[in-house]
């Protein structure tokens, strides 16, 4: 991006707009062009150098939420060597500016909070809500990412704590597929919180009362949608972390007429999706052969189990046949077709069978090949669970996607030690590399960051009108793809979260095509789509002002 002088702002505001700012590394013709001679040290340092100052302190830091603090700081301070940092070393920072550590820096945002980042919409500006999005000094927004802290990983209601939320998600947006940070725009709505420690913590942000629910809460949602696609009509808006009763409403609500989607429920199915067509490669069996019991019946349980439906629709099966091998315990037990308690995402999976609430009774009952965790209850994977799946399956697949780490329903160690190391295992939060029976295992992360953010970019660049299920399924079959022989030997059945922008890259490509068969796509790509969207990434590198 190419700056017009003129138009820049100069010395202390220049240093003080995070997009602009070099710190250190501004060079002398800069300093002389842009009034910065004297306010900054004359020596003046490289974009390397400046990574080698910042890893000093923050390897001195002994605890992650300190790293975040570093992280968001230097964020706020220069974004341009925040994305090099966080680009460079993503293996090391994901989990830092991702979950599981931004769980811990939602539930003490309150204590953390430095500098706003993004917006926040509340009853305040009910009825002003297009005003107000005027506020924002950008006007090219491309990804919104909106929550309302009801549902904060498997925290819970976080309230306006929240935020850390889209803005975690949207700087994964830049580092791993390269949308430019200017047109990304982090929105909490605020309608209170119904957790009562942070109503009763002098500290907290947020509005001081219970959620507004029903048609009040939903006019708000409504009001900003309508403002936000008048306001910014290029945006992706993604739904992110609201809790689930308002979640699918709002996805069937507003996926055909906005470009919107909930990652929580597709981007975990797609991610999800993805590690099972890798394990299968491991297991050997194909896909329709599965029978599939998912703990928890939730946004993220049950979007795999639509994806996984949805995919096997692709293979040939009819969609009773294909419903007939996804199973779900929630906290009642079995969902079975005899209650009278199913709301309507679980009624489709309901099942014809006698109820029945004790795990390892539904397991012997129902022989399942895959096992997935999406309950937000720890350990509900205990050592006689997945023994059992053990003796059924000389490869059982075992997914634990609760997050964060302390929400797992068994761990890494857990998963293999119990199975003698037969199990195909993947996490939503990350776990170390471990040794096993003298074997080394690289535990899979069902990490969405795999999917949202090259969805996310090829929509973008095909200008896609609307966000499809079919770009999910697409994007999980490019992913599963990208994984080697060499990946799936030590476990991992996902590729190495170094490699990211190159997946990003892929699956956008896959989804702009989809855009473009589907004929929601407004841009016209070249033949070399490939090139162009590569072409489009953002890169950390600082662009001369002068
Ligand atoms: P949700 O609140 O929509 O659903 C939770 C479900 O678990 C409900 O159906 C509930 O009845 C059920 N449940 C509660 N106790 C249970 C028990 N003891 N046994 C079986 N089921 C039980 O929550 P959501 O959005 O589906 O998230 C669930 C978990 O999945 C969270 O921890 C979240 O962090 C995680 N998740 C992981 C992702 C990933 O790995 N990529 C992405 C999205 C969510």
């Amino acid at each position: 991006m190419k700056h017009d002088v003129k138009n820049l702002p100069k010395g202390l505001r220049l240093m003080q707009d995070p997009t602009l700012n070099k710190g250190t590394a501004f060079s002398e013709a800069e300093r002389d062009a842009l009034g910065l001679r004297g306010l900054v040290p004359p020596h003046v340092q490289s974009q390397d150098d400046q990574v080698q100052r910042f890893l000093i302190t923050y390897q001195k830091r002994s605890t992650d939420l300190e790293h975040y603090i570093d992280l968001a700081s230097l964020q706020d301070r220069n974004e341009t060597l925040y994305y090099r940092i966080v680009m460079q070393f993503i293996e090391r920072m994901m989990p830092i500016i991702y979950t599981p550590t931004v769980g811990l820096a939602c539930q003490q945002f309150g204590q953390i909070f430095r500098r706003s980042h993004g917006m926040y919409i509340s009853e305040h500006e009910r009825g002003r809500i297009a005003e107000v999005l005027g506020n924002w000094p950008r006007k090219d927004i491309r990804v919104i990412v909106v929550t309302d802290g009801e549902r904060i990983l498997g925290l819970g209601d976080l309230g306006a704590n929240g935020m850390g939320i889209p803005i975690g998600k949207l700087a994964l947006y830049t580092a791993c597929a390269g949308i430019h940070p200017t047109q990304c725009l982090p929105v909490l709505i605020d309608v209170g919180t119904n957790n009562q420690s942070l109503l009763d913590d002098p500290l907290y942000l947020g509005m001081r009362q219970r959620r507004t629910t029903g048609a009040a809460y939903d006019a708000l949602v409504d009001e900003f949608i309508t403002a936000a696609t008048e306001a910014f009509p290029k945006a992706l808006i993604q739904f992110e972390d609201f809790a689930n009763h308002n979640a699918f409403r709002y996805l069937y609500k507003y996926r055909d007429h906005v470009c919107t989607f909930n990652d929580d429920i597709q981007g975990t199915a797609s991610v999800a999706l993805a590690g099972i067509y890798s394990a299968l490669r491991v297991t050997g069996k194909p896909l329709r052969d599965q029978r599939f019991l998912f703990f928890g019946a939730g946004e993220a349980g049950t979007g795999v189990g639509e994806l996984v439906v949805m995919a096997l629709i692709a293979e040939g099966l009819c969609e009773a046949e294909a419903r007939q091998r996804c199973w779900f315990i929630d906290s009642k037990g079995l969902v079975v077709k005899s209650r009278n308690d199913l709301t309507d995402h679980k009624l489709l999976f309901a099942q014809d069978h006698a109820p029945l609430k004790e795990t390892l009774a539904i397991i012997e009952a129902l022989q399942p090949t895959v096992l997935i965790g999406a309950s937000g209850q720890p350990g509900t994977f205990t050592q006689p669970v997945v023994e059992a799946v053990t003796r059924i399956n000389e490869r059982p697949i075992i997914f634990a996607l609760s997050n964060p780490t302390s929400k797992a329903e068994c761990t890494a160690a857990q998963a293999y030690e119990w199975s003698g190391g037969k199990a195909v295992f993947a996490s939503g939060s990350p776990f170390a590399p471990l040794e096993f029976n003298g074997k080394r295992y690289v535990p899979g992360q069902g990490n969405n960051a795999y999917i949202f953010p090259g969805v996310g970019l090829g929509v973008i660049a095909s200008g896609s009108r609307l966000v499809t299920a079919g770009m999910f399924l697409c994007a999980a079959r490019t992913l599963a793809d990208l994984v080697t022989e060499t990946d799936l030997e030590q476990g991992r059945i996902y590729p190495p979260l170094a490699q990211i922008r190159d997946v990003s890259l892929a699956i956008a490509v896959a989804v702009a095509r989809v855009a473009q068969e589907s004929g929601l796509a407004t841009e016209t790509l070249p033949e070399d789509m490939e090139g162009a969207i590569r072409a489009m990434m953002y890169r950390p590198d600082y662009v001369s002002l002068v």
